[in-house]
C-alpha cells in the first residue's frame, strides 16, 4: 500500500515553514495591542492604510477589555474593511502576551508590532518590510527595529526623568542580550514569522518588553537592522506605564538570565527575604538601644517587624499579580506568620541535627537550615496564601 499513501501536504504549515505567503493570507500582519485608545484607532488604521498601499496587509488589534468603547470603534471600521481584525481578551493584561497572541492568530509571513496611540511613525513600516525581504544575492534582515537610539532617531518630548529611566532600562536590556542592539526596548519592530517561531517556546511573555524577550529567546543571534524614527508625543488617551511595568521588566530580566535554573518568583522571594534580615536588624537595634527592651523581647519584636515587612513586600512585589486586598490581607498575614514560624522550627531542628549528631561545620549547618526554611516558606505561601 505504500505507493498509495496520501502525498498531500499541509499547505499552511509548509508556507509557514518556508516563510512564504499562503493563498488568501496577507503578507504583513501589524499587531497593535490596545487598552483604552478610543480616539487613536481610527486615525491609526487610516495612517497604516496610506503608507502600505500596494502591500497586502492586515491589522490585528489585541484589546484587553478596554472600557472606553475602543472595541466599538474597531468593529465599526472592521465592518467596512476586512483587513481590520481584533482579539478581545478578558481578565488579561500585558503588551507582550498581547503581541504574541495577535501574531499567532495570523498566517502572515511578516509580523509587525506597533503601539495603538500614534506614537510610532507608521511611515517606517514599508521600509521595515523591504529590509526583511531577500533579494538576489542579498539576505534580508530577520528583525527590523524602529530605533530611537541610532542617528536620526529620537525620543521626542520626553522629560529628563522618563529619558533617564529609558536609558537605564536600555543598558540593562543590552546586558542580557548576546548581540548588539541600540534600542532593545523598542515596541516598534517587524520580523519574519519563521524568526518569531524560533523564539516562541522560550518566550517569558512578561510585561511590556516583547522585542527584548524575542531576541533573548532565540537560539542564535538574529540579523538585525535598526531604522531610525522619532518617538511622537501622545495626543489622545493616557500612557499605561506604571510601577507594575517596572516590576515586570525586573521579572523579565531575572527570567532571561537565571530563569533557566530557578523560578523567577523564588528569586524575588529570596530577595525580599534578604531585605527582611536588614529590617530585622534595624528593628532589633531600635528596640535594644532606643527603647531599651531586654534582648528576648527585642528579638521577638524584630521578628514580628520582619515578618510584617516580608509579607507586605511579597504581596506587592513577589506576588504583585495576585495581590491580596481588603480583609484578605489580614488573613494572609496571619497565615504567613504561622508558615514562617513552622519554617523557623524546621530550620532550627535541621541545623541542630546537622551541627550536633552529624558534626558538620557551624556555617554549613546554619546555611542548610536557613535554605530549607526559605524553600518551605516559599512553597507553602505560594500554594496557600497567593494561590493562582
Ligand atoms: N492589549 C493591551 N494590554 N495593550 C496595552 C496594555 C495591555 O496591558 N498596556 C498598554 N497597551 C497598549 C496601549 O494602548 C498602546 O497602544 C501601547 O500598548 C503602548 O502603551 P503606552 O502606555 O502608550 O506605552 P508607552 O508609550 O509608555 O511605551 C512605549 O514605549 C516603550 C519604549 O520606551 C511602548 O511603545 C512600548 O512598546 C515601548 O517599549
Ligand atoms: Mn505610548
Amino acid at each position: 500500500m505504500r505507493g498509495r499513501e496520501c502525498k498531500c501536504v499541509d499547505v499552511r504549515l509548509y508556507a509557514r515553514l518556508m516563510n512564504v505567503m499562503i493563498p488568501n493570507s496577507p503578507e504583513l500582519c501589524v499587531v497593535v495591542p490596545v487598552l483604552n485608545e478610543h480616539d487613536n484607532v481610527g486615525p491609526l488604521v487610516e495612517a497604516v492604510a496610506r503608507v502600505l498601499e500596494g502591500v497586502s496587509w492586515e491589522i490585528m488589534f489585541v484589546d484587553d477589555d478596554s472600557r472606553d468603547g475602543t472595541r466599538d470603534v474597531i468593529s465599526d471600521i472592521a465592518s467596512r474593511d476586512p483587513r481590520v481584525r481584533m482579539i478581545h481578551r478578558v481578565g488579561r493584561r500585558g503588551l507582550s502576551s498581547a503581541f504574541i497572541e495577535g501574531a499567532q492568530a495570523s498566517f502572515a509571513p511578516y509580523i509587525a508590532a506597533m503601539d495603538g496611540d500614534l506614537q510610532h511613525d507608521e511611515s517606517l513600516l514599508p521600509k521595515m518590510l523591504e529590509a526583511l525581504h531577500d533579494t538576489p544575492g542579498h539576505q534580508g534582515a530577520e528583525i527590523a527595529i524602529g530605533s530611537r537610539y541610532v542617528p536620526g532617531g529620537g525620543i521626542g518630548e520626553w522629560d529628563k526623568k522618563r529619558a533617564g529611566m529609558s536609558n537605564l532600562a536600555t543598558k540593562l536590556g543590552q546586558m542580557v542580550l548576546k548581540t548588539e542592539v541600540a534600542d532593545p526596548m523598542s515596541g516598534f519592530f517587524m520580523l519574519r514569522r519563521a524568526t518569531f517561531d524560533t523564539a516562541l517556546r522560550n518566550l517569558s511573555a512578561i510585561g511590556f518588553k516583547i522585542l527584548l524577550d524575542i531576541i533573548a529567546s532565540m537560539p542564535t543571534p538574529p540579523r538585525i537592522i535598526e531604522l531610525p524614527f522619532q518617538f511622537r508625543t501622545r495626543v489622545a488617551g493616557e500612557s499605561k506605564l506604571d510601577s507594575g511595568v517596572m516590576r515586570d521588566f525586573a521579572l523579565l530580566l531575572v527570567d532571561k538570565t537565571v530563569g533557566h535554573w530557578i523560578p523567577v518568583r523564588f528569586v524575588l522571594f529570596a530577595g525580599v527575604g534578604s531585605i527582611g534580615i536588614v529590617l530585622h536588624m534595624a528593628a532589633l537595634l531600635v528596640a535594644l538601644k532606643a527603647v531599651g527592651l531586654p534582648f528576648a523581647s527585642a528579638q521577638l519584636w524584630a521578628t514580628m517587624v520582619a515578618i510584617f515587612g516580608n509579607f507586605w513586600l511579597n504581596n506587592v512585589i513577589t506576588f504583585g499579580d495576585r495581590k491580596l486586598k481588603g480583609a484578605r490581607i489580614w488573613w494572609g498575614l496571619a497565615l504567613f506568620a504561622v508558615i514562617c514560624a513552622v519554617g523557623a522550627i524546621g530550620n532550627l531542628s535541621v541545623a541542630s541535627f546537622l551541627f550536633g549528631p552529624q558534626m558538620v561545620s557551624w556555617w554549613f549547618a546554619g546555611f542548610v537550615g536557613a535554605l530549607m526554611s526559605l524553600v518551605w516558606n516559599y512553597a507553602v505561601s505560594s500554594a496557600f496564601i497567593w494561590r493562582k
